[in-house]
């Protein structure tokens, strides 16, 4: 049974910056993607791709990126090899992403070759935070589940709200015992994936992460217990708690 992880890398993470073609004022070169921005020095993909390289499960990751990344980001993974030796003993993909996040995913998994019981782990690549542990625990329940994700219980009161031109509108509060935020790593059996992509395909579904789509196509999710540190840099100032935190490891 083999692991492969794909992790999305294309997006152009437009809250991060203005626009990844627009000039930096301080350095004077286009502003890099979200995924490639430096995080204690380096790019935040490759901080993603080390954390996986170094758990042992893992045979195969596949990269999706923007066609216009590959090239380079193909180079930066040579050098990284030279001193990784996690890195070095990987099988490592790149692959040309898609318009959205279940496109980039989507052409990932159309490029894997799979049994129907090896697990597939599909991880955002602007999550450099997450732990062994987190993945070890996702990679197991999707073994024993067929579909696994991370997920964190809500501390903060949730809200149903519509959003109106003045701003939201609290419609509902939702039981937050019934609430989990779902991160990544999320980890599933081939065959189970596969088939909720097909699907979603079909229909012209779009979901925001996989497990939505195995929902919809009938299988059950496992959640096993992520982390408040496995953030998603989304945002400017989150680069600051990333750095933080990765400070006190
Ligand atoms: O933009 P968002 O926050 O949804 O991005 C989540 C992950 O999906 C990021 O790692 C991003 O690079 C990736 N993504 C992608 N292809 C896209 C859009 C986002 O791989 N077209």
């Amino acid at each position: 049974m083999k692991v492969i992880v794909i992790i999305p890398a294309a997006g152009l993470g437009t809250r991060m910056s203005p626009m990844p073609s627009a000039m930096d004022a301080k350095t004077k070169k286009p502003h890099p993607s979200k995924q490639f921005t430096d995080l204690a020095g380096t790019p935040i993909l490759i901080h993603t791709l080390r954390r996986f390289a170094a758990v042992e499960e893992v045979s195969e990751i596949w990269i999706a990126l923007r066609e216009n990344e590959i090239e380079g980001f193909r180079e930066r993974l040579t050098k990284e090899a030279a001193t990784d030796a996690g890195l070095r003993n990987k099988k490592v993909e790149l692959v040309a992403g898609g318009e959205h996040r279940q496109q980039s995913v989507e052409h990932a998994l159309n490029a894997i070759a799979a049994a129907a019981d090896d697990v597939v782990l599909v991880h955002d690549a602007v999550r450099p935070l997450v732990t062994a542990e987190i993945i070890h625990e996702v990679i197991a329940a999707a073994k024993k589940y067929g579909a696994a994700i991370a997920g964190l219980p809500a501390v903060d009161t949730v809200k149903q709200v519509e959003r109106t031109s003045e701003g939201a509108i609290v419609k509902a509060t939702i039981p937050r015992a019934g609430v989990v935020l779902a991160q990544t790593p999320q980890g599933f059996h081939y065959s189970v994936i596969k088939k909720a992509f097909d699907e979603a395909t079909a229909d012209g579904f779009t979901g925001t992460d996989e497990a939505s789509l195995a929902e919809r196509s009938g299988h059950a999710v496992a959640v096993v217990m992520g982390s408040p540190r496995n953030i998603k840099i989304t945002n400017p100032g989150d680069m600051e708690l990333a750095e933080f935190y990765l400070s006190r490891r």
